[in-house]
């Protein structure tokens, strides 16, 4: 296995280089991000991808589910997070309602995703379904990511955020679905939300690497949620986020230290405020002085 170490000069990760890793049997890490700042220090910390999910939608916008994020919305999210990545693949995650009313508007929604915010890759959810549409995405030259599974944007078909893949149809629903996605042309799948066992068999299965979001540790690569990652989120949590970091405790603590330390007028210090050069210090000291002895 090859982790090149933090702080080494690292290579380009592209398309590419998703099938080679596979290739190696090396796993793949992908986590989402929205912003400059989460972007920059993903990539810095060595991931391979950099995705920017609609996920932004419940994770930084607070929505109930990711139906509603926007094109607009996206864009501008995908826009400051591309400041952020050198290094990592560049992946920008196509709304619901950017890609489900044909090939066309699918190919120039990407488009925008492309030209407009930098991404490399976009991501869209379906299997079968939609491999016209990824054919059409190839031939406008922009590589794509599948995604199956639990696919969020069906939260009203599913009838909720639900495990799929659990019966023999369903399995071999799934398995069609990746194999169709495989042969389409797609750079990866995401295997979102199904058992360890059937996500082993379709990763078995394809040539493109799979990556897996609560579908087992014997897929080609994981990815997480960044804020799942740092304990940023609220509610029940799905059994297979980890928190590596506790986000949500550390900025509490730090701004209730910013709280206490204004309210107890420790904060700002001397040193952490600015001063005026001596001459026009001197300068004021003369004026106030003036004032003073004006109203004696
Ligand atoms: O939107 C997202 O964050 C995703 C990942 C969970 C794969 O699609």
């Amino acid at each position: 296995m090859s982790l090149t170490p933090l702080g080494e000069p690292r290579q380009k990760f592209t398309v590419a280089s998703l099938r080679e890793k596979k290739l190696r049997r090396e796993p793949i890490t992908c986590l989402t991000a929205y912003d400059y700042a989460s972007a920059r220090l993903v990539d810095e910390a060595g991931i391979d991808i950099v995705l920017v999910g609609d996920s932004l939608a419940m994770a930084v916008l607070g929505h109930e589910n990711t139906l509603s994020v926007t094109m607009e919305e996206m864009l501008h999210h995908t826009r400051a997070a591309r400041r952020g990545v050198k290094h990592a693949l560049f992946m920008g995650d196509m709304p619901y309602g950017s890609y489900q009313l044909g090939a066309e508007e699918a190919v120039r929604n990407a488009a925008r995703f492309v030209k407009e915010a930098g991404a490399e890759i976009v991501k869209l959810e379906g299997g079968e379904k939609r491999v016209d549409m990824i054919r059409r995405l190839l031939d406008a030259e922009i590589p794509v990511a599948g995604h199956i599974g639990l696919t969020p944007q069906s939260v009203n078909v599913m009838g909720g955020f639900k495990v799929q893949g659990k019966s023999l149809a369903a399995v071999e629903q799934l398995m069609r679905d990746a194999v169709a996605l495989d042969r389409a042309g797609v750079a990866c799948m995401i295997l979102e939300g199904i058992p360890r066992e059937v996500a082993a068999l379709i990763t078995e299965e394809v040539k493109a690497p799979t990556i897996g979001i609560g579908a087992g540790p014997d897929c080609d690569g994981q990815v997480l949620v960044f804020h799942d990652l740092l304990n940023l989120t609220w509610g029940p949590q799905p059994k297979f986020v980890r928190h590596y970091g506790d986000g949500a405790g550390l900025i509490a603590e730090a701004v209730q230290a910013f709280r206490a330390d204004v309210g107890s007028r420790q904060y700002p210090e001397d040193g952490e405020s600015y001063h005026l050069p001596k001459e026009t210090r001197e300068g004021l000291e003369t004026v106030l002085e003036r004032k003073r002895a004006l109203r004696r």
